[in-house]
């Protein structure tokens, strides 16, 4: 049984903005079933995200491009069941937001079939229409910039994006341009620390970070990195927070304590 936590009031965007502003850290983790959602709430993780890496830590593809709307409705439908408080996200996944319709349609997919509270979505200022068109219809939105896990084929590879200073200066510009456009949380992938860290100042809505240094507002990690589940290789900017902890609960606690001090990550989670 889980332990019983205090009753918390639920998170919505408006709490994260707060927390921005009063310089209040929060934790995000993945999940993709009722039972994590809901260890990972009572840990104190305040948004949990039904990322579509569940194509490689569940469904075992090489990389998320294979994941189906139906995929991630399903999974955010379980997530859903497991959490009350908590900030539920969802990706969108590949080519599901093309254009203005579709991305429309599959975002209130998720919410309505799905029970997603915000979507998230990867793409730069070519995306600031589709941002507001979704913002216009009340749906929240997460604007996923730097590396872009959906755009692999393309990119080569996972690599660590914005190292000269015209990608910077772009990867600065599209954030503040999807912001404009009505984005209520950024999410910044294996960027340097010192971008981040300066987008983290110039943005006024909360940015969350992964590879990307202990700057941000929020971090994110994939749960299964995180607990040393993962097949193969851990990405160096994660931690194995099992490791020293005797129960998953204890080990997202320590999580969640890490991130709002600051402590994690460390410099030797920097990859850039
Ligand atoms: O799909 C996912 O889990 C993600 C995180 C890596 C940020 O997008």
């Amino acid at each position: 049984m889980y332990q019983e936590q205090p009753i918390r009031k639920p998170i919505t965007v408006t709490t994260l903005a707060k927390m921005k502003r009063a310089g209040e850290k929060f934790a995000v983790l993945t999940a993709y079933d009722a039972s994590f959602a809901a260890l990972l709430e009572a840990a104190g993780v305040e948004v949990i995200l039904v990322g579509d890496s569940l194509g490689m830590v569940i469904q075992g593809q090489r990389t998320t491009v294979p994941v189906t709307l139906e995929d991630m409705i399903y999974h955010t439908r379980m997530v859903a069941r497991g959490c009350g408080t908590a900030l539920l996200m969802a990706d969108m996944p590949f080519a599901s937001y093309t254009t203005v319709d579709q991305a429309i349609y599959s975002a209130a997919r998720l919410m309505q079939d799905g029970g997603a509270h915000i979507v998230k979505l990867e793409g730069g200022g070519w995306l600031a229409e589709t941002v507001y068109q979704l913002s216009r219809h009340g749906i929240p939105v997460c604007a996923h910039l730097g590396l872009l896990p959906q755009s692999v084929h393309k990119l080569g590879g996972y690599k660590v994006q914005g190292r000269e200073e015209t990608a910077a200066r772009q990867i600065m510009d599209e954030a503040l341009a999807l912001q404009e456009a009505g984005a209520d949380v950024a999410l910044v992938e294996c960027i340097p620390a010192e971008l981040a860290a300066r987008l983290t100042a110039a943005l006024t809505i909360p940015l969350i970070g992964i590879g990307a240094g202990a700057g941000c507002d929020a971090q994110v990690l994939v749960s299964y990195d995180m607990l040393g589940i993962t097949p193969g290789h851990r990405p160096k900017f994660s931690k194995n927070f099992l490791s020293g902890h005797d129960s998953l609960q204890a080990a997202v606690e320590a999580y969640v304590r890490a991130v709002k001090s600051g402590e994690f990550p460390g410099p030797e989670h920097c990859i850039a």
